[in-house]
């Protein structure tokens, strides 16, 4: 670690720097593209939202959010990559896992489903007609469409837009205020068919996806705090979160520096002993989501020029029963890092005692299932450690807003730190762009 703390430090001030690089209008052909805007857009809004609470990005997405989820009582999500996967990690960490299941009385906030992020006619289908048949049960069976894509012209995204669009309007009428105000389009700047498709259709309230900020970097934006706030999620907390990590990692050092810490033992594992899988093992289901979200940050960012190491997300004590055998003794290519969650925000569920004890479980009776879950997590580090496998934490005191705003935030910090740590320009994603262009010569006709 000696000879690698400076040079995390010197990647730490270089991606502070890259965000002033940006503003000054001329990056260096070596830099380009630079997306650094994530790292204090969380800070920028809170402050605009303490100077005009009403006026500001965030006064208006939660004005906006309030009178949508007080009008429909379901809502379907379109768009994919950045544009969806942070909602769903929000979604799955912070709302109920039966969210779509409980009545609205106990919900008090739109169903939620997700399309425009893949293409499947059966599952696209099957929503769109669970919507138009009238399934909501309540609000008078409203429902209504969030569409984000920064560039507005991906076609799995704009291809769903159309479809639900035209759903809506046969639902509600084409000319009708609903048709209008139940979609909320979020979208990027000039050249973005979407924004010039929401002009001319009229809908009241269109949010911005900002320049220099990319996509799967776009969670903390209009991107994921639009539908969060659709959902009450509490996204002021969220953005508190990651603003307070990023002041703290502007100045912290090797040693008391969550991002940094991170950084280093995930480069040092791969540099120092081939470990090229890094395995995040999400103690709880509700952090899977997160963990996919991770899965494409990182894949994204810094799989590039035949290099970056392979992501891969388990749930446990779920996947023990299906990935355990290869982690405890299959080759020794993988770092584990564990995400573990301080205390269940719920009653603790308890093992009851049974008279019969045909399970043989009574020697357990009493044992609540936090208990349960501390006692594999405990078991498996050790079998890894037992036989000299590395495992890293990163604990949550809670699963709550404020904390996954530190998570993402840490998480994508660790990303474009060591992006610059190894030379790999963590922005763009040019390899994902040659599929697209073929897909769609291919369906005009051109290849
Ligand atoms: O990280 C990225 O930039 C991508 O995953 C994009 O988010 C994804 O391709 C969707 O793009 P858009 O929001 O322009 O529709």
């Amino acid at each position: 670690l000696d000879d690698l703390a400076p040079k995390l430090i010197a990647a730490r001030d270089e991606v502070v720097a890259d965000v002033e690089l940006m503003s000054s209008g001329s990056i260096p052909e070596d830099k380009q593209p630079l997306d650094a805007g994530f790292l204090n857009f969380p800070a920028n809004v809170l402050q605009e939202a303490s100077i005009d609470p009403t006026g500001s990005l965030l006064g208006r997405i939660e004005a906006t959010a309030k009178s949508f989820r007080e009008s429909v009582d379901a809502c379907v999500l379109l768009g994919i990559g950045g544009s969806y996967m942070g909602m769903r990690a929000l979604q799955e960490a912070l709302c109920s896992p039966i969210h779509n299941e409980l009545p609205r009385s106990a919900r008090g906030v739109p169903r939620l489903y997700y399309e425009g992020n893949n293409v499947d006619s059966d599952v696209m289908g099957a929503i769109r007609d669970y919507l138009m048949t009238g399934n909501a049960a309540e609000l008078e069976d409203r429902w209504g469409i969030v569409v984000i894509s920064k560039s507005g012209g991906t076609l799995e995204t704009a291809a769903a837009f159309r479809i639900f669009r035209e759903a809506l309007e046969k639902y509600y009428g084409p000319d009708s205020e609903e048709a209008k105000n139940f979609v909320i389009p979020v979208t990027g700047g000039e050249g973005s068919k979407l924004r010039a498709l929401s002009e001319a259709k009229g809908y009241p309230e269109m949010f911005p996806v900002p320049d220099g900020i990319g996509g799967r970097f776009s969670v903390l934006t209009a991107v994921g705090l639009v539908p969060a706030a659709v959902l009450g999620i509490n996204i002021k907390d969220l953005l508190q979160g990651a603003a307070d990590f990023t002041e703290k990692f502007k100045t912290a050092d090797v040693g008391s520096s969550p991002a940094l810490d991170y950084t280093a033992i995930c480069h040092l594992c791969e540099r120092d002993h081939g470990m090229t899988t890094r395995i995040l093992s999400t103690w709880g289901k509700k952090l899977e989501a997160v963990g996919l979200w991770y899965d494409q940050l990182l894949a994204e960012s810094l799989g590039k020029e035949e290099r970056g190491a392979l992501p891969l997300t388990i749930v446990n004590t779920r996947d023990l029963h299906s990935r355990g055998q290869q982690h405890q003794e299959g080759r020794r290519d993988k770092l584990i890092t564990n995400v573990i969650v301080g205390s269940a925000n719920n009653e603790p569920v308890v093992i009851p005692e049974v008279e019969d004890d045909a399970d043989q479980l009574n020697k357990y009776a009493g044992k609540t299932i936090p208990e349960v879950l501390d006692a594999a997590i405990a078991g498996t580090n050790k079998a890894y450690a037992d036989d000299k496998r590395p495992t890293a934490d990163i604990k949550l005191p809670q699963l709550d807003a404020y904390h996954i705003g530190e998570l993402l935030q840490m998480l994508m910090i660790a990303t474009v730190v060591e992006g610059r740590l190894i030379g790999i320009n963590p922005y763009g994603q040019p390899g994902v762009e040659a599929y697209k262009q073929n897909m769609n010569a291919i369906l005009s006709g051109q290849s």
